[in-house]
């Protein structure tokens, strides 16, 4: 089995998985791609680089989410950045809370392996014992199925846990599951999971949202599918909705949204001032009617 990869299938990949995925990889990532889909050639069956190539190049979707699989990293911890989430925490969702009815949407977009949306469901869980009546419905979403299945079983290691959840809330949020931790019952229906690539239009994914989260992931796409992705969290969010990049990531100038205080990553989508009362006044349906899937939601998502 040829185990090397030739410049010029390396060169393919990498556009196909731009195409696919968004992701952008430099010249310098031969070798990567060569440790890192190795074994995807074994678990597939093919028996070179170009095989891969060419059966990526026939759409194969299966193969296409084991490479994206593969070459992305799914860093990601409870509290991430804990500053950001105590700013939510605090001012963000009590002032949507206050302008929408009580009723807050929340998309974590490129959610991983679901830490970034538990920790979202724990700040719902304390904005609404804090304001009686304030409900967060928490979608969230990523391309990858393997990172998608652990968010949803919602089990993690000791490792994991201790990676920024405080004693307190993992006693109060997290039971034993023999040596790993489980998200306790209660906080299960405030998350809903489901698979969505930036790269498509975010009309499955219902209502718009308040508040999106888009952290760490637009640093490894190139300026073009940056631009593309913005466009679809624009569309998705609600006029003057808050949008929270990671704290290393800026958006680039020209871009429909601005600064938003002092905290780091967190933007608001730019309107007209009718546009600002609308939001205000827009009514909400009640959170259970939000839960229900949106026309052709699982269908629809590739
Ligand atoms: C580094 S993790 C960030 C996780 C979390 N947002 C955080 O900041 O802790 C990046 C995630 O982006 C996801 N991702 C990459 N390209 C994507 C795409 N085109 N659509 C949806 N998710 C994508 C990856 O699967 C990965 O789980």
């Amino acid at each position: 089995m040829s185990v090397a990869m030739d410049p010029d299938t390396f060169a393919e990949i990498v556009r196909l998985v731009r195409d696919f995925a968004g992701l952008a990889f430099g010249p310098d990532k031969r070798y990567l791609f060569e440790s890192r889909l190795r074994p995807v050639l074994h678990r597939h069956g093919l028996a070179s680089f170009r095989e891969l190539r060419d059966a990526l190049a026939r759409g194969q979707r299966e193969l296409r989410v084991a490479v994206v699989q593969a070459l992305v990293t799914h860093e990601t911890s409870f509290f991430r950045d804990r500053p950001v989430f105590d700013h939510l925490e605090r001012r963000v969702l009590p002032d949507l809370a206050e302008c929408r009815n009580g009723r807050i949407r929340i998309w974590s977009a490129a959610t991983s392996t679901g830490q970034e949306a538990w920790t979202l469901a724990i700040v719902a869980d304390r904005l609404a014992r804090a304001r009686p009546g304030a409900r967060c419905e928490i979608v969230a979403s990523d391309l990858s199925e393997a990172a998608l299945a652990k968010a949803r079983e919602g089990r993690y290691s000791t490792f994991e846990v201790q990676r920024g959840l405080t004693a307190r809330e993992l006693v109060e949020y997290f039971e034993r599951d023999g040596e790993a931790w489980r998200v306790r019952e209660g906080l299960r229906n405030r998350v809903r999971f489901l698979r969505h690539n930036l790269l498509d239009a975010p009309d499955p994914l219902g209502p718009p949202f308040d508040l999106v989260l888009l952290r760490n992931v637009l640093i490894y796409m190139d300026a073009p599918t940056r631009d593309r992705v913005l466009g679809h969290v624009v569309r998705a969010l609600a006029p003057a909705g808050c949008l929270l990049v990671g704290t290393s990531e800026l958006l680039p100038p020209g871009s429909p949204f601005r600064r938003e205080g002092e905290v780091a990553g967190l933007y608001r989508r730019e309107t007209t001032g009718r546009q600002e009362s609308a939001a205000r006044s827009v009514p909400r349906p009640a959170v259970d009617g939000l839960h229900r899937p949106v026309g052709g939601l699982t269908a629809r998502l590739r």
